[in-house]
């Protein structure tokens, strides 16, 4: 069977809360391999727990289905799939020790035996014998390398020795799939890093598969087969470590991934892209004056003497980390982070320039914000769930709106435009943010923002639309805002033929 290489498949699933109206989890398609090791990686309430809890059978998808083993396991209880939990907040019991909290599924299990009874084979169901779980608490205890801590009081452990209980738990019912929900979450720095080290390790000697989230980009990294970026309830990109750090698919991957300078650029001949007001060779080929995300790692920006470069710039600021430095350089308007084993002084020109490899090109995601509208009565434009005013008259040449409130054209002819469906289209530096938030009649909250390099990119949702703005001015991700368009900024194209409306 075609699908018995992946042990677990998720096929068009989205999920929506009964009483929500947005979906959390959207569209999401992965093939996970036997095996493996894959990372969840996304920032806080992008949906990567709701997902787990779909795979581990807490939660029924709204749509679409799971596979396990090329098996929907849609209707199958979490107890009756092969598959175990470690969660976000380990929930151990506080009145046993850890021999007991570790034994405390096996005691409940009951396992099939055959047995022959006057002759004739029996099947019964029966407790595992207290040797048995004695061997099986034994071996989880000696993966998770707390052998000598059986009979210790949980209370009495240390964060991470509950964690290693908690992970022992839940891989002594041997299970196909291991899911673990930022199962480091609540430990320090250092004890987080040594964890990791033994996860990874834990994972190659069980050899079963991992399901890992979390929302440190590093810890995806340094532990994962695959990762897969989550933004906002969708599959932003699925890769190998060095793939989604190398080729970012986005600008959010990008900038999610490690720290980068991001830049809206413009494709000119010759394989050549315009940031900073220059030209910078690359090796990608795209259509000529596309608009274009433009990628650079702070370690790929080689500083030079002044104009000894592509572009001069002056040194802002300058951060010693151990091994390099990290200096911003102004290029006119656009910060530029570079990093560098050599110093240079601060406040001083110099002139940077990128090799053609290290310049990722990506196409923008959103060029221009799109709405379904249509006109009311009055001749405002409804979208995002709000009358704007606009100007209907950019819908026929050379027409006014007449006493009647009908678009009149020069020949005379009146269309009557209520009801009339459009496409609204508004650009991404034309959508106002306010923080006057009570003036404003259209209010939203930024889910996600991405630096590039002068401006930021937001993306501001209201209850049914989004807004995806460009600004110079800085908020943060959570901030309610107001939203104001001006009406010469709203852009109307028909959807059908302005014949229809006519009076
Ligand atoms: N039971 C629920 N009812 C309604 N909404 C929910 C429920 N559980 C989660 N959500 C919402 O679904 C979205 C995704 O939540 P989820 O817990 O999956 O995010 P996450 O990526 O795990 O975030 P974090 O990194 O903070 O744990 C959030 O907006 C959350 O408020
Ligand atoms: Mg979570």
């Amino acid at each position: 069977m075609e699908n018995q290489d992946y042990i677990i498949e998720l096929k068009n699933v989205r999920k929506k809360f009964d009483d929500a109206t947005d979906y959390v989890v959207e569209e999401f398609n992965l093939k996970i391999k036997k095996g493996e090791f894959v990372t969840f990686l996304g920032p806080s309430g992008c949906g990567k727990t709701t997902t787990l809890r779909m795979i581990a059978g807490f939660d029924t998808p709204t749509e679409g289905q799971i596979l396990l083993k090329g098996v929907d396991i849609s209707s199958l209880p979490p107890y009756k799939r092969p598959i175990n939990t470690v969660f976000q907040k380990y929930a151990l019991f506080p009145t046993m020790n850890v021999y007991e909290n570790i034994a405390f599924g096996l005691k409940m299990k009951k396992v099939p035996v055959t047995v022959t009874k006057n002759g004739k084979e029996v099947t019964k169901m029966v407790h595992l014998s207290k040797d048995v779980i004695q061997k099986k608490v034994k071996k989880a205890l000696e993966i998770v390398d707390m052998e000598d801590f059986e009979s210790r009081n949980i209370q009495t452990l240390s964060g991470g020795q509950q964690q290693r209980v908690a992970i022992a738990r839940a891989i002594v019912n041997e299970p196909e799939i291991l899911l673990l929900d930022e199962p480091l979450g609540a430990l320090d720095l250092k004890m987080r890093k040594e964890m990791q080290l033994e996860l990874k390790a834990m994972h190659k000697k069980l050899g079963i598969t991992f399901i890992y989230v979390t929302h440190d980009q590093e810890e995806a990294l340094t532990m994962s087969d695959t990762i897969v970026v989550m933004s906002d309830g969708f599959i932003q990109q699925v890769g190998k470590p060095k793939e989604i750090y190398d080729e970012p698919a986005n600008a959010f991957v990008a900038d999610f991934i490690g720290e980068s300078n991001i830049y809206t650029g413009t494709i000119f001949p010759d394989h050549k892209v315009k940031i900073l007001n220059k030209l910078f060779e690359m090796v990608d080929t795209f259509p000529l004056h596309q608009k274009v995300d433009v990628v650079i790692r702070p370690e790929d920006v080689i500083i030079k003497e002044q104009d000894q470069g592509t572009v001069n710039g002056k040194i802002v600021s300058k951060i010693f980390k151990g091994i390099h430095y990290q200096y911003v350089i102004m290029v006119g308007k656009n910060e530029v982070t570079a990093q560098s084993t050599e110093s240079w002084p601060v406040d001083s020109t110099v002139s940077i320039s990128v090799l053609p490899n290290n310049i990722h090109v990506m196409k923008r995601n959103i060029e221009v914000n799109i709405y379904d509208g249509y006109i009311t009565k009055n001749n405002k434009v409804c979208f995002a769930d709000f009358d704007w005013e606009c100007d209907v008259t950019t819908l026929a040449k050379n027409s006014h709106i007449n006493e009647e409130g009908y678009l009149q054209t020069e020949d005379g002819a009146e269309y009557d435009l209520s009801d009339c469906e459009v496409k609204v289209y508004v650009d991404l530096d034309k959508v106002i943010m306010d923080d006057k938030v009570d003036e404003c009649d259209v209010k939203g909250q930024i889910i996600q923002l991405v630096y590039k390099g002068d401006h930021y990119q937001y993306l501001v949702r209201n209850e049914s639309d989004d807004f995806i703005v460009d600004s110079e001015w800085t908020w943060n991700e959570g901030d309610i805002v107001g939203i104001r368009i001006n009406p010469e900024n709203i852009k109307l194209k028909l959807k059908g033929d302005l014949k229809q409306y006519a009076v």
